[in-house]
């Protein structure tokens, strides 16, 4: 039975910078203040959303959910609006979360241009999602969870499980290996994004190099594996899990949060 928990209005719309100054200490520890500045990529994100792989993985992920007419359902990192789009028609209420202000005012643009009047935008992060416990039916993700670093992924679970409703539905996708040699999917995953990067000449030559700097100096992406999600997501306690490689560097995941279905 779908829950019918109405989301306060005065929970969409807040603000996630820092509130205080201890916040901002905090925050800076987390290493929050040195991720990515995704309001400048407002249009990489839209491109990436265009392309064949994401629209495959936006049908994937809504098939897997199962979405129902009166379910709340959750987007994090909703970017511009990938899965939140396509989920409105088919449920009472979309929250469209994204921690990037330009992300979300973006997103109230196409949401009143297109006329979706049962998506709200909520911008905050994913480790302090700021709705209520038990207010969510179903919470998707697409390739957010791989920005977090490994302790922000684990409060970003405890997260979920906290607003899902018992017996709620979590499903995402992201890009599931490590920046290791150490496992046979690990090494090809990683000969195939070198081969895509050098395939691009000097431009991904470039854009190989700017990782790499990223990375060394902790501005890069932090992917985990398949089996880090599947002990994870046990850990946060969640029933049902299943994380799946697919066949490029992404993986998929399924979970359910125990309590009535
Ligand atoms: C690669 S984009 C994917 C966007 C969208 N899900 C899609 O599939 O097109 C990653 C998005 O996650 C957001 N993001 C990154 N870290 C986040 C965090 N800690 N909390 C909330 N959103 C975050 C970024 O602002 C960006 O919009």
């Amino acid at each position: 039975m779908p829950a019918q928990t109405v989301i306060a209005s005065d929970a969409v719309h807040r603000s996630a910078a820092p509130r205080s100054a201890s916040e901002a200490k905090h925050a800076f520890a987390r290493g929050r203040l040195r991720s990515k500045n995704w309001d400048r990529h407002v249009a990489d994100v839209d491109r990436m959303a265009s392309s064949p792989g994401f629209q495959s993985l936006r049908d994937l992920i809504l098939e897997l959910a199962r979405l129902s007419a009166g379910e709340q359902v959750l987007d994090i990192g909703s970017g511009t609006g990938l899965l939140a789009h396509a989920a409105a028609p088919h449920v009472a209420c979309v929250i469209a979360l994204d921690e990037s202000p330009a992300m979300c005012r973006h997103l109230e643009t196409k949401f009143t241009r297109l006329e979706i009047t049962n998506a709200k935008v909520l911008q905050t992060t994913a480790m302090d999602l700021r709705l209520p416990d038990g207010a969510v039916d179903v919470i998707l993700s697409n390739y957010c969870f791989h920005h977090l670093s490994d302790a922000d992924k684990r409060r970003a679970l405890a997260e979920i499980i906290r607003v899902l409703r018992p017996g709620g539905r979590l499903v995402f996708a992201d890009m599931m290996f490590r920046i290791s040699f150490t496992s046979r999917r690990d090494r090809s995953v990683i000969t195939l994004i070198l081969k895509r990067l050098i395939r691009h000449g000097p431009a991904g030559l470039l854009r190989l190099l700017k990782n790499a700097v990223r990375m060394v100096s902790g501005h890069g992406e932090h992917p985990a594996g398949v089996e880090w999600w599947r002990e994870a997501l046990l850990g946060a306690g969640f029933l049902d899990v299943t994380v799946s490689a697919l066949e490029h560097e992404g993986g998929i995941a399924l979970a359910r949060k125990p309590g009535a279905l």
